[in-house]
């Protein structure tokens, strides 16, 4: 038996409900395998504050630190827009993220191909899709001093070293050795010196990787080529800012926001979340599309634990509910396939439970 020690975030929002599922979905691959989590639950966000005043406490911090891994459901919501800037609940993530120094930032965006009809973009432009945006997350404007708000002035620093800029060009550049062994840098280097400086950084290091074609490519002009024409993506390597809006660009490429995972990884360290948000329009109704928590812990498998095998049964799992026909009501419109969170978490469970026996 190996032990791990999951700590778990709920927060806020359909959080509670996403995590729930993440739960159930980790106990039954400890049913099916040599793996025991402890499962330990924290708050966070709009939660902390409520019950602490404070988004996020020493203990969770503490709790984090000494864990094998974290699940965070979500943080944030109306609620709380009126507290002061360093108490929202959000702070409370990037303090999480700086603390166990989670740099790289893995969002997928890949099509299931129940779901190529689902999104806002032809079918045929984006089937097949499988994109991997590497966001570098502990670093760039969302981190940079001097910062601040005043009466008459805001401002915040973009900054990157060289340091910060090397680390997330070897991650990146070994997950392309890893696909399809095509990595895009994507900058603004047209206009800023810190994406110049990032832009050599990148150029240095690829000198590592002769097998890997590196280009580069503007963010204006990125965004647009995601919508225009994914598939000719593999890796997209970029600073934490610009990650932030990439990935939300290329989750509408999967049909709903509520489908896409991410896992933020350090040195030491591992943290895994939906890449939506609190959705609090959506809370405590049952209706919250469980896919990206299911697949932030397929995820946790493959990265942290090293269990492929399981990641890829989950994801099977996942894709075998999604070909019968059902889903959460913000990816099937069909009455009689409609699910619940909860009766769609059951259904991938049964799936992955029949993978098994099948496979046996
Ligand atoms: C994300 C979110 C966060 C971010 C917020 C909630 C702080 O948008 O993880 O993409 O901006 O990084
Ligand atoms: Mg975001």
């Amino acid at each position: 038996m190996k032990n791990y020690n999951i700590i778990t975030l709920p927060g806020d929002g359909i959080g509670p409900e996403i995590t729930t599922s993440a739960v159930e979905v980790l106990k039954e691959v400890s049913r099916h395998s040599e793996l025991e989590f402890t499962i330990i639950e924290k708050e966070i966000g709009g939660k902390s504050i409520d019950l602490y005043d404070t988004p996020l406490t020493n203990d969770t911090l503490e709790a984090c630190l000494s864990s094998d891994s974290v699940f965070l459901g979500a943080v944030g919501g109306p609620k709380w827009d009126n507290v002061e800037h360093d108490k929202k609940p959000e702070q409370a993530l990037l303090k999480l993220r700086k603390s166990l120094s989670l740099f790289s930032n893995l969002r997928p965006a890949n099509i299931f191909k129940a779901l190529v009809h689902s999104s806002s973009l032809k079918p045929n432009i984006i089937e097949g899709t499988n994109i991997m945006i590497v966001r570098e997350l502990t670093g760039g404007i969302y981190f940079g001093s001097p910062r601040g708000l005043e009466a008459d002035r805001g401002w915040n620093t973009l900054e990157y070293t060289k340091k910060e800029v090397e680390r997330i060009a070897h991650v990146s550049f070994k997950l392309a050795q890893s696909r399809s062994k095509n990595l895009v840098s994507v900058h603004k280097s047209n206009v800023l010196e810190s994406s110049q400086f990032w832009q050599n950084i990148i150029h240095d290091v690829h000198k590592n990787y002769p097998d890997v074609m590196l280009s580069d490519m503007y963010v204006d002009n990125a965004a647009m080529q995601i919508i225009h024409n994914p598939k000719q993506f593999d890796v997209i390597v970029t600073q934490n800012l610009f990650g932030d809006i990439l990935s939300d660009i290329s989750a509408m490429i999967t049909g709903s926001l509520g489908m896409l995972p991410s896992a933020s990884i350090g040195d030491n360290f591992s943290m895994y979340e939906p890449v939506h948000g609190s959705a609090p329009d959506l809370a405590g109704k049952n209706i919250a599309n469980p896919i990206a928590s299911i697949l932030s812990i397929a995820m946790m498998m493959g990265i942290s634990f090293n269990e492929k095998t399981i990641e890829s049964n989950l994801h099977q799992a996942v894709s075998d509910s999604l070909d019968a026909g059902y889903g959460t009501p913000d990816i099937v419109n069909d009455k009689n396939k409609n699910l619940s969170t909860v009766e769609f978490t059951e259904l991938v469970i049964e799936n992955y439970r029949k993978l098994l026996t099948n496979k046996d």
